[in-house]
């Protein structure tokens, strides 16, 4: 299912992975076999080196709001997170079609995803909305996270209204008042790693970051 999902977009009409419209695709005869095949066969080959690798690392995974862990029952040792970039991104949009196939609740996906540009541009909520959902989330992290433990975070700056956000200020203040203290900031533009960058005179500033708190 996962192989299936994972090439969804390339045999249907939507136009990309960042872009829900219908577009017309000539697509080669037998296309979803055969880029199916493809897919899963190269899967299977990397799932069998992973294995090798981490064997001895059991590993469990969890579905679930970030702002809700109370079934976390278990210490945590470390925390590596990239939030949603806010009002960047509609991921329960560009995935719909995944997630009808999957029998996944892609509305649910959209109310319970924070920083969508679905809240921030199409429903103008603001910033505040943002920094409540991620100090909830930090805040449940927390409780089960070890003494002295660090919590990273990837996150870039935002344009909300028109005006640039600088992220690395905002998480800051978020961390602080969590009584966290900041060990490391690693900041780079934007634009030398992302693609889709449109320049303009405001994303020309726009940084994205890897900070380290601890607590
Ligand atoms: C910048 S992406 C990080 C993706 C991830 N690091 C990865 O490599 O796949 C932000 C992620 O946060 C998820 N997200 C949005 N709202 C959330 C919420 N309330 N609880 C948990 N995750 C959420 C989005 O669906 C998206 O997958």
């Amino acid at each position: 299912m996962v192989a299936f999902s994972s090439i969804l977009v390339k045999v249907s009409n939507q136009d990309s992975d960042t872009r829900y419209a219908a577009i017309k695709k000539k697509l080669p005869q037998n296309a979803v076999w055969s880029y199916f095949d493809k897919k899963a066969k190269d899967m299977l080959k990397r799932i069998e080196s992973f294995n090798a690798e981490a064997s001895n690392c059991p590993c469990e995974v969890y579905l679930s709001d970030s702002r809700n862990l109370d079934f976390l029952k278990k210490e945590i040792d470390l925390v590596i997170t990239s939030p949603p970039y806010l009002n960047s991104y509609d991921y329960y949009l560009y995935h719909k079609h995944r997630m009808l196939w999957l029998g996944l609740d892609y509305r649910s996906a959209q109310e319970k995803e924070f920083g969508s540009r679905n809240k921030h541009s199409d429903n103008h909520e603001g910033i505040e909305s943002y920094v409540d959902a991620v100090t909830a989330s930090v805040s449940h992290i927390s409780k089960n996270l070890k003494k002295n433990a660090h919590f990273c975070v990837i996150i870039g700056d935002a344009i909300l209204k028109g005006e640039i956000i600088k992220m690395n200020a905002i998480f800051d203040e978020i961390f602080l008042k969590q009584g966290y203290t900041k060990t490391r900031e690693i900041r780079f533009e934007q634009r030398k790693y992302t693609r889709t960058f449109t320049p303009n005179i405001k994303t020309k500033f726009k940084e994205s970051y890897i900070l380290i708190y601890r607590r």
